[in-house]
């Protein structure tokens, strides 16, 4: 465990059964509102295999014309982002050690067999003191990490629904990326695969 990079810290079934539910439930409403949308890589637009929405007063988006940023409005229909739910603002005040609420929170979903991540330090942030926090939601995951440098050696670690992942302190600046879903192996997202919601600290306070 002690490859980890200081400031990595994984919580094995955080939320419970129920407390899953309630997060699925969310997404769903969410969704409602802000549909998942196909991002595209910058400047070539080679389409990204998870599909994406947002919570929160920004959302971060990506396409070709003007790649990676946070917007406040979802790209297709204009309409501000939902509001962040209760139960993943509580989840930050409880992990994330920093004093003011995250801005974003990015869906993620690994909606197809043969989706993934690849790896990449989350770096569109202006404040990068703040932690990122995940939380993964059914079928489990491989989650990869390494060091602050490209094409160093990574860790595996197995992400299953209701885990939560922190990265702070030097691990907040570490490559990561999701190299495999275990595909068909938990029934709690209704079309199937994983969903991945990821908090960040955009502004730096006050
Ligand atoms: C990400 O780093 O953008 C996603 C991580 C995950 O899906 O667990
Ligand atoms: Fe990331």
């Amino acid at each position: 465990m002690s490859e980890f990079p200081q400031g990595f810290a994984h919580f094995p079934l955080y939320f419970s059964p129920a407390e899953q539910q309630t997060l699925i439930s969310a997404v769903k409403a969410g969704v409602a509102q802000a549909p998942f949308y196909q991002p595209t890589m910058p400047r070539t637009g080679t389409p990204l295999s998870v599909v994406m929405s947002n919570f929160g007063e920004l959302g971060w988006v990506t396409d070709k014309d003007k790649g990676y940023r946070y917007e406040a409005v979802h790209p297709k229909n204009g309409k501000p982002w939902p509001v962040m739910p209760e139960i993943l603002l509580k989840l930050w005040d409880e992990v994330s050690a920093y004093p003011a609420p995250p801005e974003a929170c990015l869906i993620n979903w690994y909606h197809k067999e043969k989706t993934s991540m690849g790896m990449h330090v989350d770096l569109d942030e202006h404040e990068l003191r703040a932690p990122v926090v995940s939380v993964s939601l059914g079928d489990p995951a491989m989650f990869r990490i390494g060091g602050p440098k490209r094409g160093g050696p990574t860790q595996g670690i197995k992400l299953y629904s209701g885990d939560v992942v922190v990265l702070a302190g030097k691990a907040r600046l570490c490559y990561h990326g999701v190299s495999k879903i275990f595909f068909g192996e938990s029934a709690l997202v209704p079309r199937g695969g994983r969903i991945n919601l990821t908090m960040r600290r955009v502004n730096e306070v006050g």
